[in-house]
């Protein structure tokens, strides 16, 4: 069948890849895509939130299933798009729909959700303008470290997490006074969890589930996880420390009761589902969830599906994902990314892109790249992700590391310790 794949970071590419392995895969477009989904199949030049051209492409390819790769498609609704046009109610449309992404699109509907399932997560309390005094009145009852949360999707950025009252209480009020536009129209306040993050992925198609390979990914610019956050610099799977009793935890607090929370609220999901969590003291927490697959974990977890994806994917389109016996490679893979010079903040784009030919034993998936004539140029913040296996991460990561230094560019910079805390 034909396939859309919506997005162009290293996700992408990684589905990208993955995609090309089925033998059910018979043509794949990328819409955008990058220099490196480029050789994965047809890059089509539209947004991934023109609904309208992404329509007119399924039709003009004769597309069988849409993969929607970013949060903001799904958030916005193409899923419920696709189910109220007649021509398109067909297709599989891989990711939920509106009233499923809500879990990322609104931070205070998944507490409240979370709270309804007993799913265990940091206690909270929830604020807009017109209960500022009281959201002050929470803060001065906290002990610091603080956290707040925009609401709504902020570009990665909504989350602060501030050592003291005060300042604490005058991020609330900008907060709430438009410091993330809408997005933080409400404000969620949280009790600080500390512990060590990991994401679990799990695809449902609303009643069943698979558990994907688990990872933790490294989202600090700094070593040693200091400096600003990024989108992520590097990836490991499986991070040695998730032992099989804390994935037993994980699926019988976490993800059982999430599944069935879907089920109960008749929410659309058919897709991925994040839990971003964190273990605090042997037990699991959820920090966050998201509505689709993560970025760079998707880069070490898809490496390791041995099953047939597309297969997969259908089968949560068609409810029978209880007739697919998911395997996973035993290997560890890694994962290290090149990003620009001076990223997080500003940098330089249009660099040319050395090496990519002489790379040996590593996957190199693309996310800020783009091809000029027949050069690849960086085209983003992050570059270039490195993925490897080993027969441990550390075996994996020297392989990738070998290769970050193959692959050059002016300003190129990644995280020499990615693991560093494994
Ligand atoms: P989020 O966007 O919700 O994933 O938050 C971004 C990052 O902030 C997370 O990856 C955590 O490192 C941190 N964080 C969020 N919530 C908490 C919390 N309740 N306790 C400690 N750290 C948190
Ligand atoms: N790696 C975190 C995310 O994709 O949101």
């Amino acid at each position: 069948m034909n396939i859309l794949l919506l997005g162009s970071g290293g996700r992408e590419h990684t589905i990208a890849w993955k995609l090309n392995q089925s033998p059910r895969c018979s043509h794949l477009f990328i819409a955008p895509g990058n220099a490196g989904t480029e050789t994965e199949g047809t890059n089509l030049a539209i947004s991934v939130s023109d609904f309208e051209a992404i329509k007119d492409a399924v039709l003009q390819y004769e597309i069988e299933m849409v993969i929607v790769g970013p949060e903001l498609p799904l958030v916005e609704g193409i899923y419920d798009y696709f189910q109220a046009d007649e021509s398109l109610k067909e297709i599989a449309v891989i990711g939920p729909g509106k009233s499923g992404a809500i879990l990322e699109g609104s931070k205070a509907f998944a507490k409240e959700f979370m709270n309804e399932f007993n799913i265990p997560t940091a206690a909270y309390g929830e604020f807009t303008a017109s209960t500022l005094q009281e959201g002050l009145d929470y803060i001065a009852q906290q002990t610091p470290p603080i956290v707040l949360k925009a609401d709504g999707l902020a570009a990665g950025k909504g989350v602060l997490i501030l050592d003291n009252i005060l300042e604490a209480q005058n991020e609330l009020k900008e907060m709430l006074s438009g410091k993330f536009g809408e997005a933080s129209s409400t404000v969620v306040i949280e009790e600080f969890l500390s512990g060590i993050e990991f994401s679990v992925f799990a695809i449902t198609d609303g009643k069943e589930y698979k558990i994907l390979p688990v990872a933790k990914d490294y989202k600090r610019i700094g070593e040693g996880d200091t400096g600003l956050n990024t989108g992520g610099m590097g990836a490991v799977s499986p991070p040695p420390f998730v032992d099989d009793t804390l994935m037993q935890k994980v699926e019988e607090r976490i993800i059982k009761p999430t599944i069935e929370g879907i089920g109960k609220r008749n929410m659309d999901y058919i897709g991925f589902v994040f839990f971003g969590l964190i273990c605090v003291n042997n037990d699991p927490y959820v920090i966050e969830y998201n509505c689709r697959m993560g970025d760079p974990e998707t880069e070490v977890v898809f490496p390791r599906i041995q099953s047939d994806v597309v297969e997969l994917m259908m089968a949560a389109h068609e409810g029978k994902l209880n007739t697919i016996n998911l395997e996973i490679d035993d290997r560890s893979t890694t994962t290290v990314f090149l990003v620009s010079g001076g990223y997080p903040e500003a940098y330089e784009k249009g660099k040319i892109i050395d090496g990519l030919d002489q790379t040996f034993g590593s996957l190199i998936f693309h996310a800020g790249t783009k091809l000029e004539g027949d050069q690849v140029v960086t085209n983003g913040g992050r570059v270039i992700a490195i993925t490897s296996y080993g027969s441990d991460f550390k075996e994996a990561l020297k392989q990738s590391y070998e290769n970050a230094n193959v692959i050059d560019f002016p300003k190129k910079n990644f995280r020499t310790d990615i693991g560093f805390d494994l």
